[in-house]
């Protein structure tokens, strides 16, 4: 889960060292070029974030051929000579690599056995080396043996020394192709592309793109026989905004504007897109993601089970894919995913589609990977989300997901068409309501400011409160270094309360009224044991810090509660010192399983 980018065309080592910038929010690691002057390649790669490479990139530099990285490190540690981009063995070639090459072990064994040393103890190497190992007098001949022999995920960008060319490899992992005139890119991600290019293209699974230097491209199968791909025109309306300040306090407070865009967007797009015969024949419906977008399905499975009278399981798509899980074809499983190229969530989809079920993707990247694999595909409209803490992709989410459960359940005549038109007219209020919790920034800094210095914080929640603390958890954790966990309430007390004493924090979350007792006596059980409590509620409770948020619609509830934890989270990690929008040893787009 790395960035990469190539390209062909004008100053292209300063739009690559731009678009690396904007990359960077898939892998900080370390960051590189390499930049074709002549009949030589020359490589400029370091540890550490953009800045340093930009250091020692020479003044006045350029090429009208250059490829780039941007690094998350799988294989062999964060330093520079790990650093992509990596020559073959007589620096004919160069390459890029985002994915995990799986039989690298072996390839590289075969490589050494033919006296071949290698610089880095990544699995990528080995591509450079294969291209020019298997390099007679043809590129593309070699390019095709190359791909061949590869097994695992890869987005592979090549640059030769001689014809100017770029190559590239592509199965699993993202890759984007654009043209603009005479210029060519290759780049990770759609977003960062539309930028640069006037057209683009996804590229399909299994594929090898020639890139010419009089701008034209050609997508072939790994037998070299040409592929037929569509070029569109990209959403350039979204334009990647430079932000004074973080982007994930920009990214909390565009919540409520987003959601009402992600209502919009739900209906002007056509609502549910199932036909009621499909409705009433399902029996099961899974809910999968990882991280937030796991945390949005199991809020949203809770919701589900009330509206609907049929088996619903959130399941976290890494252990989908490997349990038993059944699905047959009255099976509906949602994938959700802010980028839509999270690798454990495309392996559980293609798993479903194998097994005859109905796939639907809910995503803010329409033309991700994930998009084009499922039956179906809803957009959430949060449009861009920069810091690697999805905020408000979580939000948008939620109310996707919720839209989609009440027109499956009024379909299918389990709930009214008073209660399905209330839930659509509440997302309305439940912005207002978000916006008045916003306007609460200020005291809910104050709070980080207490509780900055805890050893642990536990996030409790009953039923549909379960997992605002478990989002709330993951926000603090993921930025602040803090360690966090979440709880139903009710299970503290089988275990975890031998961990409460003075220095330690409970968040409570507590919006359900028939619950409040319940929740009181939690409360009541950590204060007893030294543990500062903090209240996330409509109501009061006695003698505890509280975040008062208004009441809205049951359904809609998990959307409002979370925002408060969101503000939290960002304001700890800030009096903390923390990169908040690149926090350590994270990336925003996990494309590796
Ligand atoms: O792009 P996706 O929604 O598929 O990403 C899933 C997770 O990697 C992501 O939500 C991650 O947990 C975030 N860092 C959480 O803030």
């Amino acid at each position: 889960m790395c960035g990469i980018f190539g390209m062909i065309g004008n100053s292209a080592v300063g739009q690559t060292l731009t678009a690396l910038k904007r990359l960077e929010y898939r892998g900080y690691d370390s960051a590189g070029i390499a930049v074709k002057t002549g009949n030589e390649i020359s490589i400029y790669k370091q540890a550490g974030r953009m800045e340093q490479l930009q250091a020692i990139v020479p003044n006045g530099l350029d090429s009208t051929t250059v490829i780039g990285h941007t690094r998350w490190a799988t294989h062999g540690e964060v330093s520079t000579a790990n650093a992509h981009p990596f020559f073959s063995f007589n620096k004919r070639f160069a390459i890029v690599h985002n994915g995990i090459i799986e039989n690298y072990q072996s390839l590289k064994n075969e490589l050494t056995l033919r006296g071949i040393s290698f610089a880095s103890q990544t699995d990528s190497e080995t591509v450079a080396h294969l291209v020019e190992a298997n390099y007679k007098d043809d590129v593309f001949e070699a390019v095709k043996i190359t791909a061949k022999s590869l097994e695992g995920s890869f987005a592979i960008v090549i640059t030769d020394t001689v014809d100017g060319n770029l190559y590239a490899i592509k199965n699993k992992s993202p890759l984007v192709v654009g043209v603009d005139g005479q210029n060519v890119y290759f780049c990770s991600d759609i977003r960062c592309l539309s930028q640069y290019a006037a057209k683009v293209a996804q590229t399909p699974d299994n594929t090898i793109v020639v890139a010419e230097k009089n701008g034209k491209v050609t997508f072939y199968d790994f037998d070299g026989n040409t592929l037929p791909v569509k070029f569109f025109e990209p959403d350039k309306t979204e334009d990647f905004v430079h932000v004074d300040g973080d982007f994930m306090l920009k990214e909390i407070l565009e919540v409520p504007e987003k959601i009402r865009r992600s209502k919009r967007g739900y209906f002007e797009s056509g609502g549910l897109n199932l036909s009621a015969k499909v409705v009433h024949r399902i029996k099961r419906i899974y809910f999968i993601g990882c991280g937030t977008a796991y945390n949005s399905g199991l809020q949203v499975a809770s919701s589900a089970r009330e509206m609907l009278d049929i088996d619903v399981v959130p399941v976290i798509a890494s252990e989908f894919i490997y349990d038993r899980y059944p699905v047959d074809s009255d099976t509906l499983a949602f994938f959700i995913s802010q980028s839509g190229e999270t690798a454990d969530t495309i392996r559980a989809a293609e798993k479903v589609a194998s097994m005859g079920g109905i796939t639907y993707a809910v995503t803010n990247t329409q033309t991700s990977t994930l998009r084009y694999l499922c039956n179906r595909v809803k957009n959430i409209y949060a449009d861009g989300e920069y810091a690697v803490a999805s905020t408000k992709a979580y939000n948008c989410q939620l109310i996707t997901l919720t839209l989609l459960i009440n027109d499956i359940a009024y379909l299918k005549g389990s709930i009214d068409e008073v209660t399905h038109t209330k839930i659509i007219d509440s997302v309305d209020s439940l912005s207002i309501a978000i916006e008045t919790v916003l306007n609460c920034g200020y005291s809910i800094s104050k709070i980080a400011d207490e509780i900055k210095d805890s050893s642990s914080v536990f996030f409790l929640g009953r039923t549909r409160d379960y997992p605002t603390a478990e989002e709330g958890s993951l926000k603090l954790k993921e930025i602040s270094y803090i360690h966090s966990e979440a709880y139903p309430a009710g299970e503290l007390k089988h275990g975890t309360l031998a961990l409460m004493e003075e220095g330690v924090t409970v968040v409570a979350i507590a919006t359900d009224s028939a619950l409040i007792d319940k929740m009181a006596s939690s409360i009541a059980e950590v204060k007893a044991r030294g543990a500062r409590v903090i209240c996330v509620s409509p109501y009061s409770f006695e003698d505890v810090t509280s975040i008062k948020v208004p009441v809205v619609n049951r359904y809609l509830f998990g959307a409002l509660s979370v925002v408060p934890l969101q503000l939290l989270a960002y304001y700890v990690a800030k009096r903390l010192g923390r990169d908040v929008d690149k926090p350590r040893n994270l990336a925003k787009s996990v494309t590796v399983e």
